[in-house]
């Protein structure tokens, strides 16, 4: 074991840390409008079932195994698989997953950081305009935002852990809770709001269905950030004498807290702007929804509050979002970081240019889907759909891999690891763990019925995306 690894100095700074890669764009704009289109409080009740007795246990297991390894995945995977060849694989996929995802979460960081600049430069009816987001992507500015965000994010992680990502974490999520209130408290003084917390909130269960609650399962889980070998990292920052379960229950509880709080901003502003909004018809796109949604509700905000004011919430707006997207991205891109560290056994600084290099050369590549280069906007084609480049990298890491790679963690813990050794690890710090409902329910689940349903998931994935058919 690595007696050199640095780790969190304190247990909010890994909280805060964790919380900061859960809380992303989805958590903002896709979990609200998922939320009130399929059941409102229905969804939500199923959804906090899933993150409490399925994601928790998986959340644990990653951490965990992390903790144990003091290793980033791959290197964790090898050496408490034994060298096995297939937890090698378990190990290579959750490396790599992180990577393919970092590039098309940079793509949206990107493009959330223009129009947080154009916003901040007076240009809230220019972004307003119904075709601008059209123009906006295959605009050559992308490269100049590019830049901009790959020194904030090497910024942060050149720091290392303590001194980097803790640091900021504690700076930028407070931040980011104030900005969201300020914008709730905000949108909910608007007339016509209460119809959108209303529509958020009531309970429809009829629309509860097989898709429903596969969709639900899948929000919750990418909202969790699991699957990416994140936790796995963070995890291996851990001291022995740090409490992973009461951590791992802490971030979940954040990451629901500011979906749900996320749902009284963005739905309530929805319906105080378009009172006869269909909830059916709003788009399950994060991204229309930012990019071309968002800007007109805020001009269209200018004609109750003045263009000055509207402009100060809009800006508010996108640098809630660009907060969230950062944290996250530094989680994500801190998985090859810490790999290609240990692999090659380099500095910080040296892994931090190779994987920069990388990331924003695929950034750039993918960048160019939406039309500017023929080849990549039409790289692929399954399921009756042509498909760009950016596309095939959310079906197959951001849809499909993730509840692959869990299914593979709970497969570890209960062939390889064995479960009495993963609750010895997470008793450490936590004493009372062992005795515990939790102790109890852990290990029966993450054995038994956990990987049967990530299991389902993930071939009705594979049938929904790749054959265009679906068994839920
Ligand atoms: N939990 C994050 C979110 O909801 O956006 C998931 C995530 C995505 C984390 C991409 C990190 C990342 F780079």
């Amino acid at each position: 074991m690595s007696t050199s690894r640095e780790h969190f100095s304190s247990k909010i700074g890994f909280i805060l840390a964790a919380a900061g890669s859960a809380v992303g764009i989805g958590n903002l704009v896709g979990f609200p409008v998922a939320a009130t289109k399929n059941g409102g409080g229905a969804f939500l009740i199923i959804y906090a079932l899933f993150v409490a007795f399925i994601c928790l246990p998986v959340m644990l297991a990653e951490m965990g195994l992390g903790r144990r390894a003091q290793h980033s995945p791959y290197k964790a995977y090898a050496e408490l698989g034994q060298d096995t060849k297939r937890w090698r694989i378990a190990g290579w996929l959750a490396t790599i997953t992180p990577f393919m995802i970092a590039v098309f979460y940079m793509v949206i960081t990107v493009w959330i950081f223009g129009y947080l600049f154009q916003t901040l430069s007076g240009n809230l009816d220019i972004i307003a305009q119904p075709d601008y987001f059209g123009k906006f992507v295959n605009d050559y500015s992308f490269v100049g935002y590019l830049v901009a965000v790959t020194v904030i994010i090497n910024f942060i992680l050149v720091g290392g852990v303590r001194k980097g990502i803790e640091r900021a974490s504690k700076i930028l999520m407070p931040t980011l809770f104030l900005m969201l209130v300020l914008l709730v408290i905000f949108v909910l003084t608007l007339d016509n709001a209460m119809a959108g917390v209303e529509f958020y909130l009531v309970p429809d269960f009829s629309k509860i269905d097989g898709s429903v609650i596969n969709g639900a399962l899948a929000q919750a889980f990418f909202s969790l950030s699991l699957g990416m070998g994140i936790l796995i990292t963070y995890g291996s920052y851990f001291r022995r004498s740090d409490d992973i379960v009461t951590s791992g229950k802490l971030v979940a509880i954040t990451d629901t807290a500011v979906a749900f709080t996320a749902g009284l901003m963005t739905l309530p502003a929805i319906f105080a702007i378009y009172p006869d909004t269909n909830p059916e018809s709003l788009s399950d796109s994060s991204v229309s929804m930012i990019f071309s949604f968002f800007p007109q509700i805020f001009m269209q905000l200018s004609d109750i509050v003045g263009y000055g004011f509207a402009t100060v919430a809009a800006s508010i707006f996108f640098l809630l979002a660009f907060v969230a997207a950062i944290t996250s991205l530094v989680s994500i891109i801190e998985v090859p970081t810490s790999s290609f560290m240990e692999r090659h056994n380099v500095s910080r600084k040296k892994a931090l240019l190779a994987m920069g290099f990388a990331i924003t050369l695929l950034t750039l590549l993918a960048a160019t889907s939406f039309g500017l280069l023929p080849w990549v906007s039409n790289v692929a084609h399954y399921a009756g759909v042509d498909k760009s480049l950016f596309d095939v990298i959310v079906d197959v890491f951001y849809d499909t891999i993730l509840p692959l790679n869990g299914l593979l963690i709970c497969l570890f813990v209960r062939f390889r690891w064995k479960r009495k050794n993963f609750a010895a690890e997470l008793s450490e710090g936590n004493p009372n763990y062992q005795t515990s409902w939790l102790h109890k329910y852990v290990d029966f689940s993450i054995g038994t019925f956990i990987p049967v349903i990530l299991a389902v998931i993930f071939a009705n994935t594979v049938a929904t995306k790749f054959f265009g058919t679906s068994f839920l």
